[in-house]
């Protein structure tokens, strides 16, 4: 997205002097389309009402047939919308049409939608891609999905998610880059950069959107939309990182969370979105709130009513609704009573033309009927860069010599994962379509294997012994598709209990008693409780929701056709009781240990199963001679790495940090760089990485940033617990 010229600045100035005072509040109005006949109460009620059981799934299906949409073409013709919600091209160049040929000055709408993780082409979802390490991917994917979805006439995505999540309860977990700052900002800017880009061709980018503004993920007991409080010296350093490196990097608009803050509901509140984004950030693109979240104020107990809540909102930086209709109904008497200054209007009405104009929009707002279908079949580079990240995204979690397979191996294929097509999408893949997707079963049929198939069970059913006897008798080998259903997380999808959902644990037991090897496959959109598997299985490849190049994926890393690379991005605890946990935790006054007053659990172990950054390879690698180098305003610091096994391979070399004494306490480790580092079989490379001094502080609880003198601990190694280390005093 190209930079505002003179000439655009003084066509958004033109346009302020003339709108109306509604005509600027409809630039704030985002909908979605009201769902309207067949039934004589909301369509909202009508949800409640199948939730609470008082209408049946098959009673609601049916009056959705007698449903339609309404788009509120009036209001659109009058200028009272902004943005809408939707994904179909035919209708977006209708309510197009309206707006920008039909209205008095032919502001064109903004369109979003939620693109995640691909548009057609669905790529892995982010937890698993973050564990690439690789930045050119994350920037690659988001380019493609931009194409695509632009070409639909989308030109903003409700991406990237970047909020940081240490509690593998949470759902939304699967969303985002994991639970460390770092990796997050890394991906946060990739991704602002691939969606944004600075193609001349408007057919080429989208707006991107940092949700969910801001410590979505510290929700109190990983329970979705619960409350949130911490140290601003957390916020800062923790949970805000990823969105100060994505502003820097130019992100076009930010979307306020719905959880409330140390007591103010992120969409209320004035120090972060104009303190902290709009201030000190400098961020100036627009700020949109989550759907419906500005009526929830009143729920949240910090507004009286709704127009309350339009002037608390707008007051606090808000700029544009998503799907209330407050703003629209609240804000001109709010500005004609005297009880709202018309200046928050203008500021809101400014940023959010100001995106538009950079879009293209005013010039392109139609998509022609070429677009719309140059992606009904999917170009081979679209599939091939899906299948790249998918393979890389696998992380090996354990292999006692199992894999890889034989290609002449005789496999019993279980779990009814392992063929149902939409599973591989992941959550909030709303315009990924089935016919595109490679389950695993086809994966394995695809390399010509020698596979039979046996369901015996998934995640929500009953097991069928005949299918597993069937299986256990086939096969030489078994291998189990175990996990969870893309329902289980995601939005207001929590776990109490995040072990395999279902009887699915007792399936393996059935086949590890079978005597022949298992290999567990798990797709799943949060880490899981696998103690039991971990210690019973003799291999298990961490496959979450990989998108529609699943399949084949999978198949290649199990024959071994590619090497697995992936590194976790979330720790994994062993038990659920564990939660919250993840690497970069302070080392309290009484670590961990055997003796009884530490910091432990009585009847859990003291460390997660596996560490963030943990992932194994078909090869093995050594770390050998770490140096540091202190030159100038860096540390560069290297080792030699070794690929001491007999298959070439990646490894992601990580650096992690340790300032030993300051002025609040620091975490034990802290990740401040990586490399990944392809080697042949044998081969050994001197490998550095440069730590910028200034990356060495942390924020205090006012929010100044500290470089302290000191002494420091340095670690490189191939994850958050395996690392070889070197003490250095520091002066800044
Ligand atoms: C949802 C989600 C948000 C999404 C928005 C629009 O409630 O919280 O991530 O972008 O509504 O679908």
């Amino acid at each position: 997205m190209k930079e505002l010229t003179d000439k655009q600045k003084a066509k958004i100035d033109e346009l302020l002097e003339k709108m109306t005072l509604e005509e600027k509040i409809g630039q704030m109005n985002q909908i979605s389309p009201s769902i309207v006949g067949g039934f004589d109460v909301s369509f909202e009620e009508l949800i409640e009402m199948m939730t609470d059981g008082r209408i049946s799934k098959e009673e609601f299906e049916h009056m959705m047939e007698g449903a339609t949409q309404d788009f509120h073409d009036d209001v659109n013709r009058a200028g009272g919308l902004g943005s809408v919600l939707v994904s179909d091209p035919k209708v977006i160049n209708k309510l197009q049409k309206i707006a920008v040929e039909e209205t008095r000055l032919g502001i064109p709408l903004i369109i979003g939608f939620d693109v995640i993780h691909g548009f057609r082409t669905v790529f892995p979802i982010a937890l698993a891609e973050a564990g690439t390490f690789e930045p050119e991917l994350f920037e690659k994917t988001g380019r493609i999905a931009a194409k695509e979805s632009r070409a639909s006439g989308i030109a903003w995505h409700f991406a990237p998610m970047i909020d940081i999540s240490r509690d593998a309860r949470w759902g939304r977990i699967s969303e985002g880059p994991g639970e460390d700052p770092y990796l997050a900002s890394v991906f946060a800017k990739a991704r602002v950069r691939g969606l944004q880009n600075d193609d001349e061709n408007p057919e080429n980018y989208v707006a991107a959107c940092l949700k969910h503004y801001v410590a979505y993920g510290a929700c109190e007991s990983g329970r979705d939309y619960n409350t949130t409080g911490m140290a601003k010296s957390m916020l800062h350093n923790i949970y805000l990182s990823p969105f100060k490196a994505a502003v820097s990097e130019g992100a076009a608009t930010v979307m306020a969370a719905f959880n409330d803050l140390n007591g103010v509901p992120c969409t209320v509140n004035s120090y972060t979105l104009r303190n902290i984004l709009k201030e000190s950030y400098g961020f100036d693109g627009f700020v949109v709130s989550d759907a419906n979240a500005i009526r929830e104020c009143i729920v949240h107990g910090i507004a009286e009513d709704e127009k309350d809540a339009a002037i608390k909102a707008v007051s606090a930086g808000m700029d544009m609704d998503m799907g209330t209709w407050i703003y629209h109904n609240e804000l001109k008497e709010a500005v004609e009573s005297g009880k709202l200054d018309i200046s928050y209007i203008d500021e809101a009405v400014h940023r959010i033309l100001s995106i538009k104009m950079r879009l293209g929009l005013f010039e392109k707002p139609y998509v022609t009927d070429e677009q719309m279908h140059r992606y009904d079949q999917l170009p081979e580079e679209h599939l091939s860069q899906a299948l790249e990240v998918a393979e890389k995204s696998i992380v090996l979690l354990k292999n006692d010599d199992v894999l890889p397979l034989k290609k002449t191996a005789k496999i019993s294929l279980t779990g009814a994962l392992a063929d149902m097509p939409e599973e591989v999408l992941g959550s909030w893949s709303l315009s990924g379509r089935a016919s595109d997707c490679v389950t695993i079963y086809q994966g394995l049929k695809n390399k010509g294997a020698d596979v039979s198939y046996y369901p015996c069970c998934g995640p929500e059913d009953s097991i069928n012994e005949a299918e597993v006897k069937a299986a256990i008798s086939e096969g030489d080998i078994i291998v189990a598709v175990v996990g969870e259903l893309v329902s289980m997380s995601g939005e207001a999808s929590s776990r109490a209990d995040i072990t395999l959902p279902g009887r699915q644990r007792e399936l393996l037991k059935m086949l590890v008693d079978s005597g022949k090897p298992v290999v567990a496959v798990l797709m799943n959109g949060r880490p899981l409780a696998l103690s039991w598997e971990d210690k019973h299985i003799p291999a298990i490849l961490e496959c979450w929701h990989l998108g529609i190049q699943m399949g084949n994926a999978v198949a290649n890393v199990l024959f071994g056709d590619v090497n697995p690379s992936g590194k976790l991005t979330c720790t994994f605890p062993a038990m659920t009781g564990q939660c919250p946990m993840y690497y970069n935790s302070p080392r309290t006054g009484r670590p961990g240990s055997k003796s009884k007053f530490t910091s432990r659990y009585l009847d859990a172990p003291l460390e997660p199963l596996y560490p963030f950054g943990y992932g194994l390879s078909y090869t093995s690698f050594e770390y050998l001679d770490m140096d540091i180098k202190e030159k100038d305003d860096c540390l560069n610091v290297s080792v030699v790495l070794k690929n001491t096994g007999k298959r070439d391979g990646s490894e992601v070399v990580q650096l992690y940090m340790h300032d030993v004494s300051a002025s609040i306490v620091r975490p034990v480790k802290e990740l401040k760089g990586f490399s990944k580092e392809y080697l042949k079989a044998g081969e050994e490379r001197k490998v550095t990485i440069t730590l910028p001094k200034n990356q060495m502080g942390f924020y205090d609880d006012n929010a100044v940033y500290h470089l302290e003198d000191g002494k420091f601990i340095i670690y490189i190694g191939t994850n958050s617990k395996e690392c070889l280390e070197q003490e250095i005093i520091i002066n800044f």
